[in-house]
């Protein structure tokens, strides 16, 4: 049996380059791993089995599922695995629980196998389940393009005084994407941007973060409380709705939004 940490991201910037033919569109984002973490356990078998800390996503559609299936389907030979997933990182949250968990289930069931399968082959099963899917297979800090897939590794300064904040609204990304007004997006220079978080200086925004705002005006109040509250470099993490802010104090809110403590991790 293996175990293995899946861990949450945020975005340190998100620009949104354009929309493509195909109805996704192409980015350029900083992505980070943060110490929040999903379990997920796996053991050959003599058939399927997932069990998972959250019943309502105990189903074959889980993105974990589906990574068995790809993954079965590319080496084209038998086995069968018991799946235990035990959720921490909150959905329809922005922090790409699912699609670290379907990371974490390819680079695991490679180390189960022995190593089958190398990362260029990995790398193509995770951009067909999901944008975010290809960043988690290595994590720490990375420079994504295209819808995601597109990856250069960075390494960051460290950053302790992090605070995750999950309000008690779930977002689905289609509707923010679907929602979003690609001609009133400012004009971010991701070059600058990015320098400057290599630096420890870092310039955070969101291009998607307005259009949550919209579709969820409560979101702008939680905005506003940690502007008040005195906390720096607030911005909503992907396609919400959770917020990430640094300070040294813990976020004072009311017991509906969860708070979480992290750091950045590699
Ligand atoms: O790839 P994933 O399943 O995470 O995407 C969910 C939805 O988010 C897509 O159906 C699309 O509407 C939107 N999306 C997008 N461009 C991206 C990533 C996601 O339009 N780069």
């Amino acid at each position: 049996m293996i175990s293995l940490k899946a861990p949450a991201k945020i975005n340190l910037f998100l620009k949104i380059v354009r929309k493509r033919p195909d109805g996704f569109h192409d980015l350029a984002s900083l992505f980070q791993t943060v110490s929040i973490y999903d379990e997920l356990s796996l053991e050959l078998s003599d058939q399927d089995s997932f069990s998972c800390s959250e019943t309502n996503l105990e189903n074959n559609d889980n993105l974990v599922m589906k990574a068995l299936n790809m993954f079965r389907a590319k080496l084209a030979k038998p086995f069968f695995v018991s799946v235990t997933l035990k959720k921490s990182i909150p959905s329809q949250a922005g922090l790409g629980g699912g699609s670290s968990d379907a990371a974490s289930m390819l680079n695991g069931l490679n180390q189960l196998l022995d190593h089958p399968l190398n990362y260029q082959d990995l790398h193509e099963i995770a951009s067909t389940l999901g944008s975010d899917i290809p960043f988690f297979l290595t994590g720490g800090a990375a420079f994504c393009e295209g819808r995601g897939e597109i990856i250069t590794q960075v390494k960051l300064p460290e950053e302790k005084s992090l605070w995750v904040v999950k309000p008690p609204i779930n977002l689905a990304t289609p509707r923010v994407f679907k929602n979003l007004d690609l001609a009133s997006l400012p004009d971010e220079n991701v070059d600058n941007a990015l320098k400057s978080h290599l630096e420890g200086d870092g310039v955070f925004f969101n291009d998607l973060e307005p259009t949550a705002l919209k579709l969820e005006p409560d979101l702008q109040s939680l905005k506003s409380s940690l502007v008040m509250q005195g906390f720096k470099d607030i911005l909503m993490s992907g396609s919400g709705s959770a917020f990430f802010c640094f300070g040294p104090m813990k976020p004072v809110l009311p017991p509906e939004y969860e708070v979480y403590p992290c750091h950045y991790v590699s």
